[in-house]
């Protein structure tokens, strides 16, 4: 039987992932309404990503039969100023992420369900790297002399990506 507070938990990191994506989506819609294409492709992205972290999720709880709860996913914030602005709460938003999925950690060291620990253990690495990417983006807009020639910079990067 799958402990009854992990089982909750995962349902919460769920409806987490869902709610990410729906945040990276007001902020990719939020740069295509200032003309940032390269950077409201990159969001939009983001968000295709965080929809994959819920399917993994998804199938890992399937996998286990744990009790799915798909919960109302709340309104995300829309109220941008600016790519500065946008980057640093989507790199806030990992780290709050982070120290969820660590907390969810916890709990199946608690009820010893290995398993779970393994597959969130992933999930932990994973989060450096999305912290690391808005951090790096972040840094480079906030210490270049002239913030406003870096961001249209790398929305030109961002749009010729791939
Ligand atoms: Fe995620
Ligand atoms: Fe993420």
């Amino acid at each position: 039987m799958i402990d009854s507070k992990l089982n909750a938990g995962f349902n919460t990191q769920l409806n987490k992932e869902f709610y990410s994506a729906y945040l990276y989506f007001a902020m990719s819609s939020y740069f295509s309404g200032i003309n940032m294409d390269g950077f409201a492709k990159y969001m939009k992205d983001q968000a295709k990503e965080e929809l994959e972290h819920a399917q993994k999720i998804y199938d890992y709880m399937i996998l286990r039969r744990f009790n799915i709860k798909l919960e109302r996913i709340e309104e995300p914030d829309s109220d941008f100023s600016n790519a500065l602005n946008v980057i640093e709460k989507a790199y806030e938003h990992e780290k709050f992420v982070t120290s969820e999925i660590i907390n969810l950690s916890e709990l199946s060291k608690e009820v010893k369900d290995y398993m779970s620990e393994i597959f969130l253990e992933d999930m932990i690495m994973e989060q450096a790297e999305e912290e690391d990417k808005f951090f790096k983006i972040y840094e480079r807009i906030k210490y270049h002399e002239d913030c406003s020639s870096m961001t249209e910079r790398i929305d030109a990067e961002f749009k010729n990506q791939g």
